[in-house]
């Protein structure tokens, strides 16, 4: 690759870490994690061995939704720090050579948003075409169907101007009208203020729910939904409220043609939807987001032949030229250790990072195995679990504070103060500082898996020779420039063997995340339960 094609293509070959900064690292002694605390903790993203840090919203807010309600779009949240502090992480990032990438909520902003103080103010406001407003039915009743994403319908009533306006989230988090053309001026205005400043790209929040369709036809009932189990939101599918063919043009277009001519910046689709729909985002030639988040990993059966038919359905759909991308959580997700359990979390660490081409996305945390904390129900913050009791909703359980050591707080606050979550029980075998240097320890696995990711071409540009499950086991082959490595998955209950396919010379094991891993007969891999091993053939 040419240099300038290298650099303009910086996304390919990068690995992403998402922080949710409440919870990586307090620095200023509040419970809750900022700005100083990341710029604190870089280097430890250094010794792991990621490329670029996604940082969840950082921008004024009042927190309804801990930060993707937005009250400002070009400040800093003293919560988190200054706009000082900022510059110092951003400067501190590239020292390392760290890229970074922030979050930007297009969607909505927060009731608080000086745009929707005016808009509400009155109905011949200048920003009140800014939101969505639509009168009563005749009983005044909401204008549609449309549900809430954080529970209930989509439509609140504004008594003082007798109209309701939309919210695809919170009721304090008001949706903005893309179809206005200042909205779109005043929110690429926002983008250009931090790449000016040097940002590296956005994560794009629920840029699909952008748009809305225009006749706000009600969406189709789900037949399949049980009011008992389901949460709300399910009752209705999203057929008019989301994934409207204007979000390219109106939305996505613009933002990439913004992100080009500032030059090499990277632009990450939060887009929640099947596999054949997705990939529009990539857009013609390419003209939209490098990376439409690819979740299929979070609702995946962890079993040999439904993993190869997802991989293998992913890259058919695929179009010419985009760029593959996976990641196994994020902050709205329980976590994956707690959902596949340690030992297969391993495993999929494995699959993340050495199996699947394309660029990953660790969550914080994942490097120690984190996994859901249980919050009792007075520590409960999260609005969508008191909105949408036991249905799963809650989000707490996956964000709660990385752990840093076994000290009282684990080092991510003072040991006099409460975190703003539960720390859950923290042990030595649980935390970044006793698992460094440990032989067997997640970190070290994932410490080993990114420098193995780095030095062998197969794993970071390889294209694939095969993907295929023998019985209940997986057998991955990638190769670039002369080597050929073979990553095997064990995700079944019972042990099992791999037949590899013949290589150069005896194959040799780069990695494996049980002990028992092991070669018999030159040609076959035995794996015990849940276990997994990269192979050079
Ligand atoms: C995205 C965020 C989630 C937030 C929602 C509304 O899904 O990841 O945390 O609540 O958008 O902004």
């Amino acid at each position: 690759m040419a240099d300038d094609t290298r650099e303009a293509d910086w996304w390919r070959d990068t690995v992403i870490y998402q922080i949710y900064p409440r919870s990586y690292q307090d620095d200023d002694g509040d419970g809750v994690g900022d700005l100083q605390g990341i710029a604190r903790r870089l280097d430890h993203l250094v010794e792991l061995g990621i490329d670029a840090v996604w940082v969840s919203p950082i921008y004024p807010s009042p927190m309804a939704d801990f930060g993707y309600d937005v009250a400002d779009y070009t400040g800093i949240d003293p919560l988190f720090g200054t706009m000082d502090d900022f510059d110092t992480l951003l400067a501190a990032a590239h020292e390392r050579g760290l890229k970074l990438i922030l979050d930007f909520v297009p969607n909505h902003s927060s009731d608080a948003h000086p745009w929707f103080r005016e808009a509400r103010a009155s109905r011949d406001n200048p920003k009140r075409d800014w939101y969505i407003w639509r009168d009563p039915g005749p009983e005044g009743e909401v204008p549609n169907n449309w549900q809430s994403s954080s529970g209930g319908s989509a439509w609140t009533w504004d008594a003082t101007t007798e109209q309701y306006y939309l919210h695809t989230f919170l009721p304090e988090q008001p949706d903005l009208n893309w179809r206005n053309p200042d909205v779109r001026a005043a929110m690429l205005a926002a983008m250009r203020f931090w790449f000016e400043k040097g940002v590296d790209g956005f994560r794009l929040d629920v840029v699909y729910h952008c748009i809305k369709d225009e006749q706000f036809r009600d969406d189709p009932v789900n037949p399949d939904h049980d009011d008992e189990r389901d949460p709300p939101f399910g009752a209705v599918i999203p057929t008019h409220s989301t994934d409207q063919p204007e979000v390219m043009p109106l939305v996505i277009e613009p933002m990439r043609a913004l992100a080009d001519e500032m030059g090499h910046r990277l632009l990450i689709g939060e887009i929640y939807l099947p596999h054949a729909r997705l990939m529009r985002y990539y857009g013609e030639d390419g003209s939209g987001v490098q990376l439409p988040f690819n979740f299929a990993l979070i609702s995946a059966e962890w079993s040999a032949p439904a993993l190869c038919e997802l991989v293998t359905e992913y890259e058919r759909l695929l179009p010419k030229d985009g760029w593959p991308n996976w990641v196994l959580g994020n902050h709205d997700q329980s976590r994956i250790a707690t959902r596949i359990g340690p030992a297969r979390a391993a495993m999929a660490a494995v699959l993340l990072l050495a199996g699947l081409r394309g660029t990953p996305t660790i969550y914080y945390g994942e490097e120690i195995g984190m996994e859901d904390v249980e919050i009792p129900p007075d520590r409960i913050r999260d609005p969508w679990e008191r909105n949408m009791p036991g249905k799963g909703e809650g989000r707490d359980p996956c964000r709660t504070p990385m752990r840093w050591s076994d000290r009282p707080n684990s080092g991510f606050c003072p040991q006099d103060v409460e975190p703003w979550l539960p720390m859950g029980d923290v042990a030595k075998g649980n935390t970044v500082d006793g698992q460094r240097g440990e032989d067997g320890s997640m970190l070290s696995l994932y410490r080993a898996l990114l420098a193995l990711r780095r030095s062998q071409a197969a794993l970071h540009v390889g294209d694939y020779d095969t993907i295929a499950a023998q019985g209940d086991l997986l057998l991955i082959v990638r190769s670039a420039a002369g080597s050929r490595l073979a990553i095997v998955l064990n995700p079944s209950d019972a042990s099992g063997a791999v037949e590899l396919p013949p290589g150069a010379g005896d194959p040799r094991i780069l990695l494996r995340t049980q002990a028992n891993v092991a070669l018999e007969g030159g040609t076959r891999c035995t794996l015990p339960a849940g276990a997994a091993a990269i192979v050079a053939l």
